[in-house]
């Protein structure tokens, strides 16, 4: 027996109900305050939908797209919106945030989850007021890419604070409010297009895109009250101000044994120089490895973002009017900020696994159906002039079905689980991995799906669905329970399991076992 696992578990038995404390309101406010860094995320994913299907925007920005659509006879309405340069739009956001995640790392690491946070708002806010005042399309990208760049910091720095600093116990329910937040973001997104769509002399694209500075704002303020984690200030050697803070937030004098728990993970950090290195050459590292490429690579291979990019896009490819398919992206809007509440409340007494599971069949069973409604009156032409009220309200039905399972699994699931799986040494490292696959894959979704539906027609329903059997199959085998288990406690959750166990039997490349075990 060694290596991490012993060594993490051996520190004080493995019984974790030995913290003392309780919920604070100082940890509650604190924690809320973070999770609005999942706004901006939101907001971002729900303003592009709306406004590429805004004329007025169109014939400014993308006049060839525009007049395309209007001398568009033809009525195979899948290929109506197939355009390249209209998804770059959508997707140079995603890319941006791919690449600043890997410099939020270090940040991250170096100067605290705070400090990524703010500089994250702080870009974010420039990004927003360069796309509201965009007169050519280049400040239209470098608006997005900016805008990408805040994204990266923030989804880089946020989970991984809310994970460190709440309660182990209420981990996944403060975790969760991140997810809240994003879908919080995107309801609101969704309909500001849907009135300023309205407005007269349009410009309403404008106030779609400058109001994304409010969110930014909000972090930036919010970010100069917040502590840094005691996890981050112990790592970065202020282990007085983590122990005073740990009292304050735990609410208790006894704050030994966690306080000892984040020390000696601090200490093993130590040993680890490199944590890139370490995450992919040490094998004891594996498991994380693999859940921070699988977790986002799976949570996008859903397709949610078909719906959440394109829902209005997509409701008028099955004959919805303009104004009703805004509508609808609003009613699917909705249902996911609701279902994502549904997760608050039993991630942490359910566990993440019977939420994955559930969610998971959920949604194969109407992506499904989705498959079967469109194809049933599309066929493969996809020629249809007129559609029956009852058709679009089920299309509708079976959709809300879908978005509620993703909501309440691997939407919340998808950045709660990498937060809590890293070891200290390579936590923010970790996460790195886990934002960048995240945006590649959201970039890749966005990107092809318009070109998608116009090859594969209702079988693009079919493809996703494909991936939901597969990442319920892993879930199932591969994807021990992470409830209720303390975060510098977590190693023992491999070592326990029947696969990755093999994996758990050598030290961290330079780790000392004997130095491990001292600290007990
Ligand atoms: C995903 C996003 C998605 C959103 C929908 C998030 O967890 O990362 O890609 O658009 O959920 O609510």
């Amino acid at each position: 027996m060694g290596g991490v696992g012993f060594a993490v578990s051996g520190r004080r038995g493995d019984d974790p109900t030995q913290y003392p404390g309780k919920l604070t309101w100082y940890v509650v406010m604190t924690l809320m305050a973070a999770a609005m860094g999942g706004l901006i995320f939101g907001y971002d994913i729900g303003i592009s939908g709306g406004v590429t299907s805004m004329a007025p925007f169109l014939e400014k920005f993308f006049p060839s797209v525009y007049h395309n659509q209007m001398d568009d006879t033809s009525t195979n309405q899948y290929c109506k919106f197939d355009s390249q340069i209209l998804t770059l739009f959508t997707s140079s956001l995603y890319l941006a945030a791919l690449v600043a995640s890997f410099f939020a790392s270090t940040m991250t690491k170096k100067f605290g989850r705070r400090k990524s946070m703010m500089f994250g708002g702080l870009i974010f806010l420039v990004g927003a007021i360069i796309n509201a005042a965009a007169v050519h399309i280049s400040m239209l990208i470098i608006g997005r890419v900016l805008l990408g760049i805040g994204v990266g910091f923030a989804n880089q720095s946020v989970p991984l604070y809310l994970s460190e600093m709440s309660p182990y116990n209420y981990r996944g329910t403060f975790n969760v409010c991140f997810q809240l937040m994003i879908t919080i973001g995107i309801l609101v997104a969704n309909l500001f297009n849907y009135f300023f769509a309205k407005i007269e002399g349009g410009w309403g694209w404008r106030l779609s895109l400058g109001l994304a500075g409010v969110p930014a704002i909000i972090i930036i303020i919010s970010s100069f009250f917040l502590s840094d984690t005691p996890n981050s200030l112990v790592d970065r050697g202020r282990e007085e101000e983590a122990k005073t803070l740990l009292k304050r937030i735990r609410g208790v004098e006894n704050i030994d044994a966690e306080f000892n728990d984040i020390l000696a993970a601090r200490n093993d950090a130590r040993l680890v120089q490199n944590p890139w290195q370490n995450i992919f050459r040490s094998r004891c590292y594996r498991p994380q490895l693999v859940m921070s490429i699988l977790i986002p690579f799976f949570q996008q291979l859903t397709g949610i973002n078909v719906i959440m990019f394109y829902a209005p896009v997509l409701f008028k490819t099955i004959g919805f009017g303009s104004d009703a398919s805004l509508m609808s992206a609003v009613i699917t809007g909705v249902i996911n900020v609701l279902a994502t509440c549904v997760s608050i409340g039993f991630a942490d007494r359910w566990g993440r696994r019977t939420l994955f599971l559930e969610g998971g069949v959920q949604m194969l069973i109407f992506q499904i159906a989705v498959a079967a409604l469109i194809g049933a009156k599309f066929g493969v032409t996809g020629d249809v002039t007129e559609l029956p009220k009852w058709f679009a309200i089920l299309v509708v039905i079976c959709i809300c079905f879908y978005v509620a399972g993703f909501a309440w699994s691997w939407g919340p699931l998808g950045w709660l689980y990498p937060s809590e799986i890293f070891s200290l040494e390579i936590r923010s490292a970790g996460q790195s991995v886990n934002v960048a696959v995240n945006m590649f894959f959201t970039f890749l979704v966005a990107q092809v799906f318009l070109g998608m539906l116009c090859t594969m027609k209702f079988g693009l329903f079919i493809f996703f669905a494909f991936f939901v059997v597969l990442m319920t199959l892993f879930c199932y085998f591969f994807m021990p329970e992470t409830k209720n288990i303390p975060i510098e406690e977590m190693t023992r959750v491999w070592r326990d399991h029947w696969f990755w166990k093999r994996f758990m039997d050598q030290p961290v490349t330079g780790a000392n076992e004997m130095t491990r075990i001292e600290l007990v």
